[in-house]
């Protein structure tokens, strides 16, 4: 009995019938089956956590736009597939944006982006790094809210999202005002306070691959200039003083304008050679150019490197944090 219910899972649980189906009805150009195809190769090993590298999707689908999801969501329900979303690929949890035998949705070739100058409203597609958004918006003077550090993706804001810009204007899905999504039965729907409202609320913080995929987001942009910004690194014999620091920062500023990320690590420093393996590096970010006195209880304390100064605002995101190193061979 439970064989013949197991073989029945195995027969509607079939990944190459989709990967058939997704090869032919969206081409060549837009699926990737053999795990030697250099983009499969890319979408397996570009998570943030390299333990995730080892699962192996049975294929990669590169969407161009809604109607591609919408058909690849249709193959993956009739097949029964597994299935993964990936944007930027730094959620760090198991299968939440990899899959094992499944087919991986890779939403980096939904790259679009666009500024309407009368509105202020920001669209862009799921596919581009919180850097990159932040470089294309600096020509019209304004940004989008979203991650502090430049490679991490927009799946960031469907969980809420933390920016450097956020004690003046909310998560980064606060900033959310009409969002494209394609639900699981392919239906592509708007979700804004308006149209399918209960939906908007749910995405706005509720997780990624949580209620379907959005494949436009439209936000309020802000205004952005020079900000005062840099990083300073410490050794971790001051670990006290940094998080007395942090601590008051955190009871006693009241200037919305200033932003701290703490960061104790492991550091691999191979251009600075510093003889380091650990430290702790703070990220400081003023939205203005004079930040009065907001970051004095870190300059304070002695440090080995301190690279404040006048900043545009992609550039105190620009550091890489290191990638988390497998923990051993799989
Ligand atoms: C180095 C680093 C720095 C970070 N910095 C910050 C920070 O400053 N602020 C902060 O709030 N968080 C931060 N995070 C956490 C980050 O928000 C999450 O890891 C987030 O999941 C990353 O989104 P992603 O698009 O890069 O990842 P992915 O792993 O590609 O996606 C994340 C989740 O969302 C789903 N998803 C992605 N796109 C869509 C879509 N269009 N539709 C439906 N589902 C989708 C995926 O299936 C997955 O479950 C950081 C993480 C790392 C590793
Ligand atoms: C792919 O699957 C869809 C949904 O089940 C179906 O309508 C379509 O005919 C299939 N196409 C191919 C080429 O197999
Ligand atoms: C950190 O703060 C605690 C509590 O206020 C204090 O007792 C301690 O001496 C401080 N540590 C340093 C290194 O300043
Ligand atoms: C710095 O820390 C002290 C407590 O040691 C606190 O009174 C002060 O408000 C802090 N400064 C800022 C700008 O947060």
């Amino acid at each position: 009995m439970s064989s013949l219910v197991f073989g029945l899972l195995g027969l509607l649980e079939d990944p190459s019938a989709a990967c058939r189906n997704l090869t032919s009805s969206l081409g060549i150009e837009r699926t990737a089956v053999s795990p030697l195809d250099l983009r499969y190769i890319n979408s397996r090993n570009s998570y943030w956590n390299q333990k995730l590298n080892a699962y192996a999707p049975a294929c990669v689908v590169y969407p161009e736009d809604a109607q591609d999801v919408s058909l690849a969501l249709k193959v993956i329900k009739a097949t029964g597939s597994r299935f993964a979303i990936k944007a930027a690929g730094h959620n760090t949890n198991d299968l939440f944006s990899s899959v094992d035998d499944g087919v991986l949705i890779d939403l980096t070739h939904m790259t679009g982006k666009y500024y309407d100058e009368h509105t202020t409203l920001a669209t862009y597609e799921p596919g581009s790094s919180w850097g990159d958004l932040y470089d294309f918006y600096l020509q019209y003077g304004r940004t989008v809210v979203g991650g502090r550090i430049y490679d991490v993706g927009t799946g960031l804001a469907l969980g809420g999202g933390m920016s450097y810009l956020s004690p003046q204007y909310g998560m980064a899905c606060d900033s959310f005002r009409e969002l494209e999504v394609v639900l699981p039965n392919g239906d592509i729907v708007t979700a804004s306070s308006t149209q399918n409202p209960d939906l908007f609320f749910g995405l706005r913080g509720g997780g990624g691959n949580s209620y379907g995929v959005v494949t436009k987001y439209t936000v309020q942009s802000r205004p952005i200039g020079t900000l005062y910004a840099g990083n300073l690194l410490y050794i971790l014999d001051h670990h006290e003083k940094i998080l007395n620091a942090t601590r008051d920062f955190i009871l006693y500023n009241q200037d919305p304008k200033a932003a701290i990320l703490m960061n104790f690590n492991v550091l691999t420093t191979p251009d600075l050679d510093l003889g380091l393996d650990q430290a702790c590096l703070m990220f400081l970010v003023y939205d203005g150019e004079d930040p009065g006195d907001a970051f004095a209880n870190f300059t304070a304390i002695p440090y080995l490197l301190n690279t404040l100064g006048p900043k545009t605002y992609p550039q105190p995101c620009r550091q890489r944090v290191p990638h988390r190193r497998a923990p051993g061979r799989r």
